[in-house]
């Protein structure tokens, strides 16, 4: 029996991961599911946003679909008790170090696009995000300096097999796409950008068939909005891929539309749409569902090893859509459940 872990978390996680699994149990009849709290909902259960047992049940289970953690209530927590403490200790603890995160425009959602229907309908893409380094996990406090002003610090650093690793799985990925990949950086200012692009001129040394390119990550910014069908897949730190994939989910019409999988180089995965628990629209239906599911897909692809199933989820999520059946960031009406419903009927 294969073992899902259900972590809804917070907001409209638990919103969207309910259509996710309803999807996933309509396709295959041979996975369990096993729920835990996770963030916000999980401190106010237990006091601690990662409990232990939710942490175990993420280890024994075969993949983890992951909701969204976030919590306004409690953003004066000390931040080792802070709700996306949780997702980082996921990453961590599981070693998930590489984050795929593909934006494509799905047909009829040329208007939802910020951009204009013949720029916004060339995006085709995968953002290749490094997950366990970087800003994120350097030493960070704050203190006071001599002359008694309060500093704020965040180390950025990067080791070489931390760079040589994700540089991998970007030029693996491209190998399987169109064959390019550009590596997004900026090392015009930054040391560790500087041995970013080092290590991967030496990774690509095993890559003779994927056209390698460099681009600094404010250049990078740029071109997804003036020409993102330019790009095939692109490999970055932690940060910068935070931020370009927030905006490349702009450019595929709503962030309710992008999933996401956050993998190691064994088949456990985790599994998660890249928005988080949106507080402003939470207990409303009115959240996207189709991030979450498209995550699911992802999961039956990288984690089960059911790509068969994992393609009728996306087609499925693409009809829908296409068909109109769309929550109000797509400019249409539908409720949260409507829209699992529709995926699910086109199963
Ligand atoms: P957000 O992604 O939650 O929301 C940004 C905007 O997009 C909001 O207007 C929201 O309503 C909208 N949105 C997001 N997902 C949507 C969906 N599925 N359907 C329709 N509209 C959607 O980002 P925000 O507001 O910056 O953060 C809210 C909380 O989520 C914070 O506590 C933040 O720390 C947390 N967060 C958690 C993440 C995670 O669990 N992986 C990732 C990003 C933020
Ligand atoms: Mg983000």
């Amino acid at each position: 029996m294969t073992l899902i872990a259900i972590l809804p978390g917070d907001g409209i996680g638990p919103e969207v991961t309910t259509e996710a699994r309803r999807a996933l149990e309509a396709l295959a009849y041979d996975l369990t599911f096993e729920e835990a709290p996770v963030g916000g909902a999980a401190y106010r259960a237990c006091g601690h946003p990662l409990p232990e047992q939710t942490l175990d049940l993420a280890r024994r289970a075969d993949a983890v679909l992951f909701g969204a953690v976030g919590d306004p209530d409690l953003d004066g927590l000390e931040r080792a008790l802070r709700p996306e403490q949780a997702i980082l200790g996921l990453r961590r603890e599981l070693a998930l170090f590489a984050n795929l995160r593909p934006a494509r425009l799905f047909p009829g959602l040329e208007d939802a696009s910020a951009l204009r229907p013949e720029v916004a309908s060339a995006i085709d893409l995968v953002i290749v995000r490094e997950l366990t380094g970087d800003v994120y996990f350097g030493e960070k406090g704050q203190r006071q300096t001599a002359t008694g002003s309060r500093q704020g610090y965040d180390i950025m650093a990067y080791d070489e097999h931390e760079v040589a690793r994700i540089a991998r799985v970007g030029f693996e990925t491209a190998r399987k796409r169109r064959g390019r990949l550009c590596s997004v950086d900026k090392a015009n200012v930054l040391e560790t950008s500087q041995l970013w692009r080092d290590v991967v001129i030496e990774v690509a040394a095993d890559y003779a068939d994927v056209e390698l390119s460099h681009m600094y990550v404010d250049n990078a910014a740029m071109q997804l909005v003036r020409n993102p069908g330019q790009f095939d897949v692109i490999v970055t730190g932690n940060l910068f891929g935070d931020i370009l994939s927030d905006q490349a989910s702009m450019c595929a019409g709503s962030i309710g539309m992008l999933p996401s999988a956050a993998l190691n180089t064994d088949a456990k995965g985790l599994y998660e749409p890249i928005h988080g628990s949106a507080p402003d629209i939470a207990g409303k239906g009115a959240a996207n569902p189709c991030a979450a599911m498209l995550s699911a897909a992802m999961m039956l692809r990288h984690s089960l090893a059911r790509p068969e199933l994992a393609d009728r989820l996306e087609a499925a999520v693409i009809g829908a859509v296409a068909d109109g059946i769309r929550t109000p960031d797509l400019g249409g009406t539908a409720t949260t459940r409507q829209v699992g419903d529709a995926v699910i009927a086109r199963l």
